[in-house]
């Protein structure tokens, strides 16, 4: 799956998921924008790219400020075409019953989960569009597809990205742009550890492999779907979620 010449943006890069695929895209040949919240995250990240021999540049942002996604988009095509690969893979979430969340809680979730993706995609579409090539992969949750409790407007927001992945597709196809989705199960990375423990091993239970994902191993699904090895296949949804969910 080589992405040699190719450039590639990937939001949350600074850890975990994100990073594994900065990761993956660039020892397939592609230059890497690293884009996050989190600087020294990000830089680390970088680094541990450079250090393979590939490149990767960091660039802040915090996709819940439209003023930054714009700075995003700025600094990627000012620094040559638009991008090839744009992987959505920034989110977050706390677990906790719904009926205690509060507004500011929701409207985070939501913005950032859901908002976020969508409004990195549109700033990178216009170019993309006229460059007539490009793959989206958007990171949601199994959780946005079979429900999870405790995660009730993450999960709601995950679907959205699900249901905006498809219809994108769509719009994008006549441009050659392909929308797909990667629907993580329970990974070993930050966002997981922050789980109650009593949670992390009932999920970890449940999955028929008896082990949670490495990071690496839903980064190869991702790398998969921004590859040319994926050319004839859009708005599709795949989970990574070691057999805990198969949903039809
Ligand atoms: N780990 C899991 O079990 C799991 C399961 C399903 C889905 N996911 C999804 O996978 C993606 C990656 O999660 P992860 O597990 O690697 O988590 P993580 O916490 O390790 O990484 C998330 C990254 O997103 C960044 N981020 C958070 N808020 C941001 C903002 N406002 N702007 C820009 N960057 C921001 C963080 O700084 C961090 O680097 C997320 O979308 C998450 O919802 C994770």
């Amino acid at each position: 799956m080589r992405l040699e010449g190719k450039r590639a943006v990937v939001t949350g890069a600074a850890s975990g998921i994100g990073r594994a695929t900065a990761q993956a895209l660039a020892a397939a040949g592609a230059r890497v924008f690293v884009a996050d919240v989190d600087e020294a995250g990000g830089e680390q990240t970088c680094g541990a790219v450079r250090q393979t021999g590939g490149e990767a540049d960091f660039v802040l942002l915090d996709v819940t400020e439209d003023a930054s996604i714009a700075a995003l988009a700025d600094a990627v095509l000012g620094r040559g075409a638009a991008p090839d690969v744009v992987v959505n893979a920034a989110g977050w979430d706390r677990v906790e019953p719904f009926v205690d969340n509060s507004v500011e809680f929701m409207e985070r979730v939501v913005r950032l989960n859901l908002l976020g993706t969508v409004k990195v995609a549109k700033a990178f579409l216009p170019a993309m569009i006229d460059a007539g090539a490009g793959a989206i992969v958007n990171v949601a949750s199994d959780a946005g597809r079979v429900g999870s409790s405790g995660e009730t407007v993450y999960a709601g927001a995950k679907g959205g990205i699900i249901a905006f992945t498809k219809s994108l597709a769509r719009e994008m196809a006549p441009h050659d742009i392909r929308v797909n989705c990667v629907c993580p199960g329970p990974t070993d990375t930050p966002l997981f550890r922050s789980l109650p423990e009593k949670l992390q091993a009932a999920l970890t239970r449940a999955i028929p492999f008896r082990r949670i994902a490495r990071p690496e191993e839903i980064a190869d699904a991702i790398l998969f779907f921004a590859s040319p090895r994926s050319t004839f296949i859009t708005g599709q949804v795949l989970s990574v979620s070691g057999g805990l969910t198969m949903a039809g």
